[in-house]
């Protein structure tokens, strides 16, 4: 008989991310019953499927030879120029040539950080932030470390004393309606960051997967539009929460010589992003009014947030405290001081009610009192209906 050896060991980097005891409690919440405030999913009744219907129909029927085949990395023309035409209404003179479409704003994350980290590079974060973007990073093998963040968000003074003692390469931001805690940053901090990336040298990662969704307030202008850091920002967009995140589509705006590694880095990965979903969506966007769409979420989501923050504050422990965001999709609680949010999960999902804790959020020293609750994927009637649940847990 052969002998069998032992295949090589998975790279370290894939041995790391581990199984989380978190995430196994969140899969019971798949249960119909639940009413669960932990998805950080779009409302799946507001998607256009109509729309969106007839947008594949068309291309299919139009071009099939075009779309069913290969095309360029950079992504559909008609698409990026309309983006690059969003972009510009909002005051971020853009051209088509300065978008790469990537699969979700993920993939701009995962080619922004092939494109630039080596391993052991500074990564700078919001406290709490986006937890697949600490994922993304950790694959990068970068060491990813905290900037002191408050309730408006980052703290620009503390990120100019991290710069200079850590010499990052890039700060990660979520700068509108943030994952996980709903925060803004306000215009003055965004021109601080800007001005701190200007004078120490530092790379900007803008995610922007919400800004769209503000129901309240007036929109903040973009450390990408900011003229310090116009040279040194990427801006990540996405479809997900404005279209439909099962399309995977995003993109992502950058300088020349960024852009073009970015480019490199998803011929490496995938080649391209799919061709008929790209097709589609730049054909709803020519057929349809997508600012009209979004308006109909927006309103929606609006009405959702609401009833979560009448609802709370009969639900939560006296002493809690939570934000009140103007748009996306979460809010941030914070129970009071001796109660932990992981231990006390499992009776809300005995109770058919979830959210989920915030400790996996953060990059320094947890906060085991936080938590996040998403307000887009039930009604009113169901959100009352699960913060009454919740009552029972913290009462
Ligand atoms: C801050 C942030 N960035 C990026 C993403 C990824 O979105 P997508 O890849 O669907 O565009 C999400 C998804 O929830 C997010 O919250």
């Amino acid at each position: 008989m052969t002998s069998r050896a032992a295949v090589p060991a998975l790279a370290s980097r894939a041995v790391s991310v581990g199984a989380s005891p978190v995430r196994e409690i969140l899969a019971l919440t798949a249960r119909p019953e639940v009413i669960s405030f932990a998805g950080g999913l779009p409302a799946p009744e507001l998607f256009d499927h109509q729309g969106l219907r007839a947008a594949y129909d068309q291309v299919l029927a139009e071009e099939p030879r075009r779309v069913l085949q290969y095309s360029t990395t950079e992504g559909d023309p008609a698409l990026r120029a309309a983006v690059a035409a969003r972009l510009g209404v909002r005051g971020l003179a853009t051209d088509a040539d300065d978008l790469l479409v990537t699969g979700g704003s993920q993939q701009g994350l995962t080619l922004v950080a092939a494109a630039l980290l080596e391993p052991g590079d500074v990564v700078l974060v919001e406290d709490p932030t986006y937890l697949a973007a600490l994922q993304s990073f950790g694959f990068a093998g970068a060491r990813v470390l905290p900037v002191p963040s408050d309730e408006h968000g980052l703290d620009p003074a503390a990120l100019a004393d991290l710069v200079v003692a850590e010499r990052p390469k890039l700060l990660y931001l979520v700068t509108n309606f943030q994952n996980p805690t709903g925060r803004t940053l306000p215009a003055e901090r965004r021109r601080a960051v800007a001005e701190v990336a200007e004078r120490h040298g530092l790379w900007i990662v803008e995610d922007d997967p919400y800004g769209d969704l503000r129901f309240e307030g007036e929109p903040q202008p973009w450390i990408a539009s900011l003229e310090a850091a116009a040279d040194r920002t990427v801006l990540l967009g996405s479809f997900s929460k404005i279209m439909a995140p099962g399309m995977r589509l995003g993109w992502l705006r950058a300088p020349a010589a960024l852009r073009r590694a970015c480019v490199i880095a998803k011929q490496a990965a995938d080649l391209h992003t799919s061709t008929v979903d790209q097709a589609a969506a730049a054909r709803y966007l020519a057929d349809n009014d997508l600012d009209a769409h979004l308006a109909r979420v927006r309103t929606a989501y609006h009405a959702r947030r609401d009833a979560l923050l009448a609802g709370l504050p009969d639900a939560l422990p006296t002493g809690s405290r939570w934000n009140r965001p103007d748009g996306g999709m979460f809010l941030w609680v914070q129970l009071p001081q001796g109660h932990d949010a992981t231990a006390l999960l499992a009776e809300a999902v005995a109770r058919d009610v979830a959210y989920v804790p915030g400790a996996p959020f953060f990059a320094g020293p947890p906060d085991p009192t936080a938590l996040r609750m998403s307000f887009t994927t039930h009604t009113p009637d169901e959100i009352g209906e699960g913060l009454t649940r919740l009552a029972k847990v913290f009462r």
